[in-house]
């Protein structure tokens, strides 16, 4: 594989765990953000998550050290110019996203291949508008990526098979095991997950149960890690919103229609984690169920 040195676009949550993973695995890593506060809060983030290591006793002081050291921020593009591959873990809007590929485009050799962590948008859109769609690809992570081990790699009719199978190697090269998926909205993950997701909203707006207990069926009857109601406030509930809408638009099928009690939610901005608050309070430790929801 010739992969050197890996371009991270955006260092929020999504693409500084990229930029992590690429750097614990000895790429060089340069990760773009629009300005020097976001490029100060996402490289802060991967100082934290290493931190917490050393605390843990995961990680050395000195693989603390290391692994920062190979990671280099920048507000330019240009900067991306020696990058073998990059990794566009940009907001999910595909202005933004068309945006910041014509930039790259500029910017970049033609070898270079451009990979989307997108988990919505279609990969074969964001690939024709390049200048090299063979060269596009799929790459999507899972959240905290650190610490999961799935890498999605998705393939448009454009892609070439060769860059496909560059692209799972570099996944399995960075410690992650790599799936392979056509282009169809939500891969195989979000696919399976979103449906399912909703379907526990819609158990909360039946008042099927709890918000608890839904969470404790799922956790203790199948073995879950977490419950969908918890999940639903890591994974975001806007993030979920914007998911389902486009899955719906396509497919048109109930399953991926966002049920109302999830639009109220994030229309109050309970969107979970992220703003304290969603299904669940996190002004305390432990988290408490939201009142007043149904
Ligand atoms: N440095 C090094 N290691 C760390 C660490 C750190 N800062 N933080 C945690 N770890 C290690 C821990 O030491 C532990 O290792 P061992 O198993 O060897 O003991 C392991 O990571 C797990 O850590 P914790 O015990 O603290 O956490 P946990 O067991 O509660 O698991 C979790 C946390 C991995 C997030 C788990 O709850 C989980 O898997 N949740 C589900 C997450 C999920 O489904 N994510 C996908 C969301 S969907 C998505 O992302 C896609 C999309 O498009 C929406």
């Amino acid at each position: 594989m010739s992969i050197k040195n890996v371009g991270v676009v955006g260092c929020g949550l999504m693409g500084s765990g990229i930029a992590q993973v690429s750097a614990e695995a000895g790429y060089r890593v340069t990760v773009r953000e629009v300005s020097d506060a976001l490029l100060k809060k996402g490289i802060g983030r991967i100082d934290g998550f290493l931190a917490k290591g050393v605390e843990r006793g995961k990680v050395s002081p000195e693989r603390r050290a290391e692994v920062l050291g190979l990671i280099q921020g920048t507000t330019s593009f240009e900067a991306l110019a020696d990058c073998d591959i990059v990794i566009e873990a940009a907001v999910e809007n595909i202005a933004a996203k068309a945006e910041a590929y014509r930039a790259l485009d500029a910017a970049c050799p033609p070898e270079t291949i451009f990979a989307s962590n997108t988990s919505s948008l279609s990969i074969t859109e964001m690939a024709a508008a390049t200048k090299r769609a063979a060269r596009f690809v799929g790459l999507h992570f899972f959240n905290p990526v650190p610490l999961m081990k799935l890498v999605e790699v998705v393939r448009s009719p454009l892609t070439s098979p060769g860059v496909f199978e560059e692209a799972c190697a570099f996944a399995a090269s960075l410690g992650k095991t790599p799936i392979r998926s056509a282009d169809k909205t939500g891969f195989i993950v979000n696919r399976l997950l979103v449906p399912y997701l909703l379907d526990a909203i819609r158990a909360v707006e039946e008042g099927v149960g709890s918000v608890e207990d839904i969470d404790r069926g799922m956790q203790l009857g199948c073995g879950y890690p977490m419950g969908p109601l918890t999940l639903l406030d890591f994974v975001g509930l806007d993030t979920t919103c914007s998911i389902a809408d486009i899955m719906f638009d396509d497919f048109r099928e109930r399953r991926f229609a966002p049920p109302p009690l999830l639009k109220r939610m994030v229309q109050a901005g309970l969107c979970g984690r992220k703003s304290g608050k969603g299904f669940y309070d996190y002004s305390q430790e432990p988290p408490t169920p939201t009142p007043g929801l149904v």
